[in-house]
């Protein structure tokens, strides 16, 4: 199911969009193709590599964008633990490579929506745990222990210098397709354990045509792409034991636990989404959204 966005009094209905997005064999890429393919936006994927600037020049020049969308990176395979060895490949894609789109977009004055990570903090005394006290856009990023978060907090803080940049820090990303593996719900149902906390994070189904819509309205800056408020491990696989298969077992393990089959830590934090849903206040919170987008439409228990 894919959310529409409504009540926006800012695009003209007859005005023509063209969509440059980078990502095509990408998970998020994918989704926001055929997210423009249901709303008639015209679009089509770049080429090029990200840090071939030439490659980048040739994109902009064939396809004439009106924005660009970059949802192309390295995230690691099979999990972002790639990274810590694979540092300059790391850096060419996810530095060199979002930089030189960037300024490539800069030069032709055209708005880049860059969908980036809220995995650059984590919970700390000034925004413990459980307090709802979230980290906002303006926060300097605190959680370095993975190689990828490291990267991720460095090109955001060079990106903040640039004014046709609109970063969106997703975190978690959940779809209502289940059999996808990059999906945060069936990665923690596939664990033989997993940890217990909660955590800020991004419904896609509802948050991919909300960047659109940020798109067509040309907001940039930094904005914490997550729905509102926090949900734990524990608390989205009470969820799927309900509406999915109430057979379904797990099993938690404590951080120090975790820490011994992870080669680089992960992070965990809450982001405060208000920029986001003063922006967008038909916006659901996180459980509001797991229910609608994810446990709806693959109910197989009757709940009630
Ligand atoms: N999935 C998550 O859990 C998550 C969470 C937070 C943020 N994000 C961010 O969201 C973005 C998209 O994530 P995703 O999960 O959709 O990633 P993905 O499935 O791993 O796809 C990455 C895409 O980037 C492309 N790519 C990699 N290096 C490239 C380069 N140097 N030049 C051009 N294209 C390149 C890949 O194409 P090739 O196959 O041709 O290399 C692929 O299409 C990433 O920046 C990621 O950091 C993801």
């Amino acid at each position: 199911m894919v959310a529409t966005v409504n009540g926006s009094s800012h695009p003209a209905a007859t005005e023509e969009y063209k969509f440059l997005i980078y990502g095509k064999t990408g998970w998020i890429g994918g989704l926001l193709g055929k997210l423009c393919a249901d709303q008639g936006i015209s679009y089509e994927y770049g080429a090029g590599r990200l840090e071939n600037r030439a490659q980048l020049q040739e994109d902009i020049a064939r396809v004439k964008p009106t924005h660009v969308f970059n949802a192309a990176g390295v995230t690691g395979r099979p999990n972002v633990d790639w990274c810590e060895t694979h540092k300059v490949e790391t850096i060419r894609a996810n530095v060199i490579g979002t930089l030189t789109l960037a300024d490539v977009c800069k030069q032709h004055n055209l708005l880049l929506v860059n969908y980036a990570t809220g995995c650059i903090f984590e919970y700390d005394d000034a925004h413990p745990l459980g307090t709802g006290i979230g980290f906002k856009e303006e926060d300097t990023p605190n959680f370095h222990g993975s190689y990828y978060s490291k990267t991720k907090a460095m090109v955001e803080e060079l990106l903040k210098e640039f004014d046709n940049v609109c970063t969106l820090r997703v975190r978690m990303p959940i779809t209502g397709d289940l059999t996808t593996p990059r999906n945060f719900i069936t990665k923690i149902t596939r664990y033989e354990k997993v940890v217990n906390i909660p955590n800020s994070m991004t419904i896609l189904d509802e948050l991919l045509p909300i960047s659109i819509e940020m798109a067509k309205r040309n907001l940039h800056g930094i904005w914490n792409f997550t729905n509102p408020g926090v949900v734990s491990h524990n608390e989205i696989l009470e969820m799927y034991k309900k509406y999915v298969d109430p057979s379904f077992t797990y099993k938690n393990f404590t951080l120090e636990e975790q820490a011994k089959v992870i080669v680089a830590a992960r992070s965990n934090n809450e982001l405060d989404a208000s920029k986001l849903h003063n922006e967008f206040p038909e916006m659901l919170s996180i459980k509001d959204s797991l229910i609608k987008y994810v446990f709806e439409p693959n109910k197989k228990v009757n709940t009630f």
